[in-house]
């Protein structure tokens, strides 16, 4: 089968591993590289695992690019400027790859880099890779989304990585997180802009392009860039030891478009040889593992079904102003708390899958007696219940008669000495049913489950039971007040049960 975007032959139609994912992303195999940002972007459950995996596995091969933030007032042509830049660079012999972050994009349901024509010489050039921004979900969902694309990009030998956004504030500074370099493009009549676009921008850039300086438009984009120098002058700089500054560019004319490279391998220089480089991205990486902290406690809370039950009528309590908004939200968070909190609703689905399979049945009911010859006749003479035998277990210091009752048995249990658990039972709570036994097939499995667990035992290791069965207790604090036996037959006992 032919990929149709990049003439390159797709796996067939079946579920790729985490196998296929790697080799195909370190190949630089475009199919597998699109697959793979697809699944990491997937909000799919089943797709998490595989994805964290499949980016565990390719993080030994990343960090080796120049990652670049560009945004810009809207109108400022970043596509084109993006399109003749990375047309550029591929020329050079680099390969880069264009992301996006537009958060907007679940709203309007389209991308800034959705229409793909406007990048037709870079979408269509071998050497780079075009995304559009993930969408769906909050600029917190989004920006992990790029991130890890980005990683995805960078084990796939993509040397320069673009990450483009739109000029609408929040979405800015998840792009600065995400990058070295940052770069911002506008316009001339930049004094307008300039109002509009805050200092805020200015100061998180490491380079501002004025662009459409062609023809006519020349002249005022250069006295655009000295206003934008005497401004910049005053703002505390984006980069430690860099000085920011303005330039002129045409991304129609292509004037000017090698000086962003420039900058830029200038800016890459001087910020290695003062270590500043490498500390941002430490420090990216640092404030990535936060920012997942935060999108996971909220999910958690989000996707919790206990949350969801009450979260309408304590709402409707705080509308109706019974409730305050502080207490409301304390409610829930409580809510969450008691639900397991440190638990995601997919953990606790786990939990259920996991759980062990049921006991077999139930092997036998003990029933404590003073004495076996005293008891034993209205069992056997007046119920008509048969006596199997009686044996004695020296490690209870108890005499036991079996009485079958179907598939399962009543254990009379007599002690032997003072020291019997039976005669302690006795003392304490006089006699009658003692314990219950259920069968179960995987006994010593089950007892460091139960032990992992927090569930009392009495015995953490199998001991010999009667019936050459191997048993063990579970404490009655534990059970609801019941001494409950696991016992398992590792000799014929199962198959005389049939006859
Ligand atoms: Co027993």
């Amino acid at each position: 089968m032919i990929c149709p975007m990049c003439a390159e032959s797709l796996p067939r139609r079946r579920r790729l591993t985490v196998d296929d994912y790697v080799q195909g992303v370190l190949e630089g195999n475009r199919a597998v590289l699109a697959q793979t940002i697809t699944l990491v972007e997937s909000n799919a459950r089943k797709h998490k695992q595989t994805a964290q995996e499949v980016l565990r596995r390719l993080l030994p091969y990343t960090g080796n690019s120049i990652r670049i933030g560009i945004t810009g007032v809207p109108g400022a042509g970043k596509s084109t400027l993006i399109d003749t830049f990375g047309h550029m660079l591929c020329e050079d012999g680099h390969r880069v790859a264009v992301l996006a972050v537009d958060p907007s994009s679940t709203l309007t349901g389209g991308s800034i880099l959705g229409d793909k024509t406007r990048m037709e010489n870079l979408s269509r050039n071998q050497r780079a890779f075009v995304r559009p921004s993930p969408s769906g979900g909050t600029l917190g969902g989004v920006t992990r989304k790029t991130r890890e694309t980005l990683l995805i990009c960078e084990a796939a030998g993509f040397d320069v990585i673009l990450v483009e956004t739109v000029g609408v504030g929040q979405s800015e500074i998840a792009v600065r997180s995400m990058v070295d370099f940052f770069l911002v493009l506008l316009l001339t009549g930049a004094g307008d802009d300039l109002q509009g676009m805050k200092k805020g921008i200015m100061e998180i850039a490491d380079a501002i392009f004025v662009n459409k300086a062609d023809g006519a438009n020349k002249r005022p984009a250069q006295k655009a860039k000295a206003e934008l120098n005497r401004v910049l002058h005053f703002l505390q700089p984006a980069t430690e030891g860099w000085t920011t500054k303005a330039y002129t560019c045409s991304a129609l004319t292509g004037e000017g478009i090698d000086k962003i490279w420039d900058v830029i391998q200038r800016y890459k220089q001087t910020t290695m040889a003062s270590g500043v480089f490498d500390e941002r991205r430490r420090r990216q990486t640092l404030e990535w593992m936060e920012a997942i902290i935060e999108e996971q406690l909220k999910t958690r809370f989000y996707e919790d079904r206990r949350i969801q039950r009450l979260k309408p009528a304590i709402e409707q309590e705080v509308i109706e102003g019974k409730m305050s908004a502080a207490m409301a939200a304390d409610k829930l968070l409580q809510a969450l708390d008691k639900n397991g909190g440190i638990h995601t609703q997919e953990q606790k689905d786990n939990e259920v899958q996991a759980r062990p399979a049921p006991p077999k049945k139930i092997a036998h009911i003990g029933i404590a007696v003073r004495s076996l010859e005293e008891a034993l006749p209205v069992y056997t003479e007046q119920l008509g219940m048969v006596m199997e035998g009686i044996e004695t277990v020296e490690s209870e210091q108890v005499r036991v008669a079996f009485l079958k009752i179907g598939q399962t048995r009543i254990e009379l249990l007599e002690p032997t000495s003072e020291a019997s658990p039976i005669a302690h039972f006795i003392h304490k709570k006089g006699t009658g049913i003692h314990h219950l036994a259920v069968e179960v097939d995987d006994l010593e499995d089950r007892l460091e489950q139960l032990k992992k667990n927090g569930i009392r035992l009495i015995n953490e290791q199998p001991k010999d039971g009667a019936h050459g069965a191997q048993i063990a207790f579970l404490h009655p604090k534990s059970t609801g007040g019941t001494l409950l036996e696991l016992c398992q037959y590792t000799t014929g006992h199962a198959e005389e049960d049939q006859s």
